[in-house]
C-alpha cells in the first residue's frame, strides 16, 4: 500500500483513539452495519481531504465498509492525529497521507496523492481537492459523480465557482445541512474552541475580556460557552442581522477597532480574510492572545503583523508564538493563526461528528445513488437524511418526541378548519 505517515509505530495509541470515538457516535456505526450488508458503494474509488482524527477514521471505516476503496489526505497541516493515521494505514487499510506540522509543499504533494488514487466521488473539508483538480486535473474533473463539502469555507468557495460557470462537476453542500451545521458549528466548534485555546494557554476565561469576531454559527457557539464560563464578551460582525442577534442574545456589540484595546483575547469564526489586522493589533493591550478557528489561516493578518514586529515570532510555549510591536507590547498568536480546536485540541468531540459524518455518508450513498443524473451545480443534501439521522441521534440519547395526532396534522393541512 502506498502512503505517507509519521509512523507507524504509533498504530497501536490510534487504534485505541478511533475505538474511544466509536463509542460516542452511534449513529454513524448504525450507517456502518447497513452498509456492511448492502455495499452501496461498492468499488467506487474515493478520495477523501479531510482533518484526520479519530473521528475521520470512523467515517472512513463506513465508507470502507460500503464497499468503497478509499484513500485520505489531510485538510489542514496541523490537524492530522498521527497515531489514528498509523492505525487507519495498519489495522483498516485505509492509505493516509498526512503527517502532523508538514510545511505547504507535503500538504499540497499529499493532496495530489489522493488525486492520483483517480476518485469517482470525493469528499472534502475546505475544498482542496475540489480546486486542486480543477486547476490540474481535467481528466479527473471528467469522472467525478460527485463532490461532499464539509465546512462553510468550502461551500463559499464551491458557490463562488458554481457562479463563476467554472464548477465542472455536482457538489453537495453537506456543511448547510441542519444535522451538520446547527450541531457541529455550534456545539462541535463552540466547545472545541474553548478547549484548543484552553490547552494551549492554560488561561483563566473568567473574568476575561474575550472578543469573538464573526456571530454564524460557530461563533455563537463560542461566544455561548465563554459566557458560560464567566467571561465578558464582546462580538464582532459585519452583518447587521447577525449583529442585532448578538446584541438581543445579551452580547457587547463592537467594532474591531473599538474592541482591539479591549479584549485579553480574540478569537476570529469568520470564513473570511484579515478580520484582524496590524490597526488593531497596534491598539491592544500587553500581553493580548490573538486565536482563529476559522477553517483558514487567513483570518490573522500575519504577514502584517510580521512586518510591523519588531521582533518574532518566539515560541513561549507549544503553539504559542510572541511578537513585540512597535509600542513595546506582546502580543501571543496561537497555533500559527490556523483552526486552533483542531491544533491545540482534538476538533469536535465525537458525539457530533457522529451527526456531520452519518450524513456525509447517507449523502455519499445517494449520490452515487443518483450517478450520472446530478447536474453540476451545488445540491442540498435531501430532507429525508436530515430527519433520519435526528430522529436516530434522539434515540441514541434516550430521548422520545411526541408525535402529531391525526387531528394536529388535519389542522397544519388545512386552511378551513376554525382558528
Ligand atoms: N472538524 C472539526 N472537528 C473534527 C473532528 N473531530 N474530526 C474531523 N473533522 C473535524
Amino acid at each position: 500500500m502506498n502512503y505517507d505517515i509519521k509512523d507507524i509505530n504509533l498504530a497501536d495509541k490510534g487504534k485505541m483513539r478511533i475505538g474511544w470515538a466509536e463509542r460516542d457516535m452511534p449513529v454513524l456505526r448504525l450507517v456502518r452495519d447497513r452498509f456492511a450488508k448492502e455495499k452501496p458503494l461498492a468499488g467506487k474509488k474515493m478520495s477523501a481531504c479531510l482533518h484526520v482524527t479519530a473521528e475521520t477514521a470512523n467515517l472512513a471505516r463506513t465508507l470502507k465498509a460500503g464497499g468503497a476503496d478509499v484513500v485520505l489526505c489531510a485538510s489542514n497541516p496541523l490537524s492530522t492525529q498521527d497515531d489514528v493515521a498509523a492505525a487507519l494505514v495498519r489495522d483498516f487499510d485505509v492509505p493516509v497521507f498526512a503527517i502532523n506540522g508538514e510545511d505547504n509543499k507535503t500538504y499540497y504533494q499529499h493532496v495530489h496523492a489522493a488525486i492520483g488514487h483517480a476518485p469517482v466521488v470525493t469528499m472534502d473539508d475546505g475544498a482542496d481537492l475540489v480546486s486542486e483538480i480543477h486547476h490540474s486535473y481535467p481528466d479527473i474533473a471528467k469522472q467525478i459523480i460527485a463532490s461532499m463539502e464539509e465546512t462553510t469555507t468550502g461551500v463559499i468557495r464551491l458557490r463562488a465557482m458554481a457562479n463563476d460557470g467554472a464548477l465542472k462537476f455536482p457538489v453537495i453542500a453537506v456543511n448547510d445541512a441542519i444535522t451538520k451545521n446547527l450541531f457541529d458549528n455550534r456545539y462541535g466548534t463552540g466547545q472545541s474552541t474553548v478547549d484548543g485555546i484552553i490547552r494551549a494557554t492554560d488561561i483563566l476565561l473568567a473574568g476575561k475580556n474575550v472578543i469573538v469576531a464573526g456571530y454564524g454559527w460557530c461563533g455563537r457557539g463560542f461566544a455561548t460557552r465563554c459566557r458560560g464560563m464567566g467571561a465578558n464578551v464582546i462580538v464582532t460582525e459585519v452583518d447587521p442581522i447577525r449583529a442585532l442577534e448578538a446584541a438581543m442574545d445579551g452580547f457587547r456589540v463592537l467594532t474591531m477597532m473599538e474592541a482591539a484595546n479591549v479584549g485579553d483575547l480574540f478569537c476570529t469564526l469568520t470564513g473570511d480574510i484579515h478580520v484582524i489586522r496590524p490597526e488593531h493589533m497596534m491598539s491592544m493591550k500587553d500581553g493580548a492572545i490573538v486565536a482563529n478557528s476559522g477553517h483558514f489561516n487567513v483570518e490573522i493578518d500575519l504577514d502584517g503583523l510580521q512586518k510591523i514586529a519588531t521582533s518574532g515570532p518566539t515560541q513561549v510555549r507549544h503553539l504559542v508564538d510572541e511578537y513585540i510591536l512597535p509600542n513595546g507590547r506582546r502580543i501571543y498568536i496561537l497555533a500559527e493563526g490556523r483552526l486552533i480546536n483542531l491544533a491545540a485540541a482534538e476538533g469536535h468531540p465525537a458525539s457530533v461528528m457522529d451527526m456531520s459524518f452519518a450524513t456525509q455518508a447517507l449523502t455519499t450513498e445517494w449520490a452515487v445513488q443518483q450517478g450520472a443524473g446530478l447536474d453540476v451545480r451545488v445540491h442540498d443534501v435531501p430532507d429525508a437524511i436530515g430527519d433520519w439521522v435526528s430522529r436516530l441521534k434522539l434515540q441514541s440519547m434516550g430521548i422520545t418526541i411526541d408525535e402529531l395526532t391525526e387531528e394536529q396534522k388535519e389542522y397544519l393541512s388545512s386552511w378551513q378548519m376554525g382558528t
